[in-house]
């Protein structure tokens, strides 16, 4: 099954998930850090969440119903009629009452028929607010922006008022299958077929998968096709290029574009995602006389490393590495929907002529070092994915 092994199918199980909220949620005095560090269940266990257990992340997990450990489910989503605000989760659910009485489920077509549950048409299951309702975060009590999926999307040339020509969060990622990775960048064919056995002929059929970047927890699970379609997905996001004329004066100027995402590149929890750039140059004998962005022994990064990503703080203009202390946004950046940032690097000021030239951009889905002092040294290795490349020999 598609959603099967998503990250909505793993929202509660997440191993990366849990770890981190507990470590985070350790040691908090504020009560006003404590809410943050408690409202996670809302969006990672929804439907023990609406059913009344779990309230609070530090509820005991061993409590919670298997139904809700599920996760984000077809039932939960499809018994959504509208949200009532565009962040921190506002669906409004009319849920049914178990098998006896399973309610009516919510889809996007206006003939459906179904057997076994009353079925109705919703605008709101083809709209991106679905989905923006959980993928735009805020802190509870300080309203800092944690999470802007959404808006991103929403200021983008992706959306228009036009209907016929928005493209939705479903229009890439529920167009995605394996070897169509569906970005804005590429091909987004339909998918025709049935979506149930005895259904209609459909000229789409909204895939399930659910992939965006992350790789590691599919594999995890031994789900090698979910992190195969991650992969192909963030090399499918962004381009480099070098600009050869500026290499004369020693100065190296490197265009990094966003060709394929709908959002900000990277996007979601961005204080946690690595997006960075690795530079190497080598004379004509093969000798490395210039590096930037190499990673440590330990697949840690170097503090001056050009990194795309959100850095919070504590109101006071100190760095702060925990959501729940999320006073301000220190720095953002990011690269908006087809747009690039440039950076510039100053070369040594030697003849580089014959020498090589190779700028790559990588993606994590958080630090090794984060992960390491969360879990454990050596406990999980985060996959280290090359978006794009670009290569110059003067
Ligand atoms: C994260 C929310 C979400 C989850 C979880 C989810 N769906 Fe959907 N589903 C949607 C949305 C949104 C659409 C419609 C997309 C559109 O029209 O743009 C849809 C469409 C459908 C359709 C319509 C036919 C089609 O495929 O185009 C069926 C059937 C369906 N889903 C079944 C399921 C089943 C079964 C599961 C669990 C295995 C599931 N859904 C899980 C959001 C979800
Ligand atoms: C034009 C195609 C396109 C649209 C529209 C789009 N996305 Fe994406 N999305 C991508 C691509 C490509 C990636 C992989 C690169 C990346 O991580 O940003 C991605 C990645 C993601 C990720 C994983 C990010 C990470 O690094 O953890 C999430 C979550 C996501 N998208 C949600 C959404 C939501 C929600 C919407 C609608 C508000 C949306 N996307 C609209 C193409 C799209
Ligand atoms: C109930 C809240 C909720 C709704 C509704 C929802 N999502 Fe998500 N989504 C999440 C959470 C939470 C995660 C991350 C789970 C985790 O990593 O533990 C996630 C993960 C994802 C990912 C994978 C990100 C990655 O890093 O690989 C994609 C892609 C995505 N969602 C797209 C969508 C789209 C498209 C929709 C609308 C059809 C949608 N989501 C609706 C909460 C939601
Ligand atoms: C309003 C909904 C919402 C709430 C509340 C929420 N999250 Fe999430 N969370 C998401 C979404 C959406 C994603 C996926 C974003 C992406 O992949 O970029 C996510 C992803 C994550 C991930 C990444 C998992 C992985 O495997 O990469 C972690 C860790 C996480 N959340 C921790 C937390 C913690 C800790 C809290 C509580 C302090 C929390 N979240 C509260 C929506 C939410």
């Amino acid at each position: 099954m598609q959603w099967e092994n998503s990250l909505h199918h793993f929202s509660h199980k997440d191993l990366i998930y849990k770890s981190t909220s507990d470590y985070l949620r350790k040691g908090l005095k504020d009560p006003d850090e404590i809410k943050e560090a408690e409202s996670c269940v809302k969006c990672h266990t929804p439907v023990g969440f609406i059913t009344g257990y779990p309230a609070k992340t530090s509820d005991d997990r061993t409590r919670i119903p298997k139904l809700a450990q599920k996760g984000i489910q077809c039932d939960y989503c499809h018994s959504a009629t509208t949200a009532e605000k565009i962040y921190n989760n506002g669906l409004q659910i009319e849920p049914g009452n178990g098998e006896e009485d399973p309610g009516v489920k919510r889809g996007p077509f206006k003939d459906s028929e179904s057997d076994y549950h009353e079925v109705a048409y919703s605008e709101f299951h083809t709209q991106s607010e679905i989905c923006g309702t959980c993928h735009n975060v805020k802190h509870v009590v300080f309203k800092t922006d944690l999470e802007t999926t959404y808006t991103e999307w929403k200021n983008s040339p992706y959306y228009s008022d036009d209907l016929n020509k928005r493209i939705t969060c479903q229009g890439c990622h529920m167009y995605q299958r394996p070897d169509i990775p569906a970005t804005g960048s590429t091909e987004r064919p339909k998918n025709p077929g049935v979506a149930s056995d005895d259904g209609p002929e459909r000229d789409h059929i909204f895939t399930h998968y659910f992939v965006g970047a992350n790789a590691y927890l599919p594999e995890l699970n031994g789900d090698l096709e979910k992190a195969e379609m991650a992969v192909s997905r963030l090399q499918h996001s962004a381009a480099l290029s070098i600009d050869e004329k500026q290499l004369d004066q020693n100065k190296l100027v490197v265009e990094v574009r966003n060709t394929g995402a709908g959002h900000y590149l990277p996007t979601g929890l961005t204080d946690i995602r690595q997006m960075w750039l690795e530079v190497v140059v080598q004379n004509k004998y093969g000798g490395k006389v210039f590096t930037s962005g190499l990673r440590d022994k330990n697949d840690y990064l170097n503090e001056d490393t050009i990194i795309y990503n959100t850095v919070f703080g504590d109101g006071n203009g100190n760095p702060v590495h925990n959501v729940a202390k999320a006073r301000e946004i220190l720095k953002d950046k990011r690269i908006p929907p087809k747009q690039s940032l440039i950076e510039t690097f100053k070369l040594p000021s030697i003849d580089l002529k014959g020498a090589e030239i190779k700028v790559s951009l990588y993606y994590r889905s958080a630090p090794q070092k984060m992960i390491d002092t969360i879990n454990g040294k050596g406990k999980h290795k985060l996959p280290i994915i090359k978006m794009a490349e670009a290569k110059v020999k003067i």
